[in-house]
């Protein structure tokens, strides 16, 4: 039996946390097969790929609902906790919701791990909850052999105000409200590639709300927005740039990296979530000839718990950045163009 002194949590599964999703094409292959019934209560549903779907109760009430749950990713379980139910109500934020309440979703090997563990865990995500004023209604746990946790979460949203993928117009910014590369960091945590204290700066990127980021999106209208998660900045902006009809240009070097990441993809200390991410991107993406390696990597790198990447004119975007850079590591990372067909070209 592993106590919850000598655990180290991420080595307990095969895959870190949103690398252990079912990718993009994988995915969409299967629900190719599967007939959902529509309903002219549903206002998003699965057939956009956006963040959480949203159903009409009233005029003016819907609710938003979405679930996630995965692998640990970091050591501690409190640490977990936090990034899974922090990545968890992330989707409502980027649909513009106000999450209110959670149930939670775990897996446990309780023969061979110290349930002190899981108890670690969920008093993680009440932290979290709690911070976002999120009430737990209960949950479901069910035995293992690899731990899992997270949530599945409903909000409120207003039937007129949704900020979906699909809403993205030629000529707009694009702002990124947190750094990217901790599928890169986390990974080489897992192979002791970094002491524990070089990935402190994702775990608390990884546990920040994007709260702050959807207030300030709606206060300057956004015209869309998704969470940057396990398909990475490529792929959740080519989902954007698909949905809104538009192409989509990013200059890389705008993009905040947490520290170390190009040296540690040098390293090759990618997860193999991020390496079919790269593959897959390669479809619908053209790079300019200075754009290098590990810089492609990282921006295909499969993330948790990222922040939102934000589409709105100019003007807009400017006030967002300047009321999130005093606490966000956020930037001005590209702009939306008239390619119809969702390419993405990095410059
Ligand atoms: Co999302
Ligand atoms: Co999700």
């Amino acid at each position: 039996m592993q106590s919850p002194d000598t655990v180290r949590l991420s080595l307990c599964s095969r895959f870190g946390g949103c690398a252990s999703k079912v990718g993009a094409p994988d995915l969409a292959r299967v629900l190719a097969g599967v007939r959902f019934p529509t309903d002219p209560r549903l206002l998003v549903g699965l057939t956009t790929s956006d963040d959480a779907g949203v159903y009409q109760l009233t005029r003016d009430l819907a609710i938003v609902q979405t679930v996630d749950f995965f692998t640990p990713i970091v050591d501690d379980p409190f640490d977990f906790g936090r990034i899974a139910a922090t990545n968890a109500l992330s989707d409502v934020y980027a649909m513009g919701g106000t999450p209110i309440t959670a149930l939670n979703i775990a897996a446990f090997p309780i023969d061979t791990l110290d349930g002190e563990i899981l108890g670690r865990i969920l008093e993680g995500g009440v932290a979290v909850a709690v911070a976002a004023g999120v009430v737990i209604l209960g949950g479901h746990t069910v035995k293992d052999e690899e731990p899992k946790y997270g949530m599945a979460v409903t909000g409120t949203i207003h039937p007129g105000k949704i900020v979906t993928n699909a809403g993205a117009r030629t000529g707009d910014h694009l702002l990124l409200t947190k750094p990217i590369g901790a599928g890169i960091l986390t990974t080489a945590r897992r192979r002791d590639g970094i002491p524990e204290s070089d990935l402190a700066p994702a775990i608390a990127e990884m546990t920040r709300l994007n709260a702050a980021a959807r207030d300030t999106m709606l206060a300057h209208n956004a015209h869309a927005a998704t969470d940057i998660t396990g398909f990475g900045l490529l792929g959740h902006a080519a989902e954007m740039a698909r949905a809104s009809r538009v192409g989509v240009e990013i200059e890389s070097a705008s993009v905040p990296l947490f520290p170390r990441v190009l040296e540690l993809i040098d390293l090759d200390f990618v997860p193999a979530g991020t390496e079919g991410n790269l593959v897959f991107h390669g479809e619908f993406t053209s790079y300019a000839d200075h754009v290098t390696g590990a810089i492609r990597v990282a921006l295909s790198d499969a993330m948790t718990s990222g922040g939102l990447l934000i589409a709105a004119e100019p003007h807009e975007i400017r006030k967002m950045y300047l009321e999130l850079a005093p606490t966000h590591a956020c930037a001005v990372i590209g702009r939306i163009t008239e390619d119809g067909d969702g390419t993405i070209s990095v410059l």
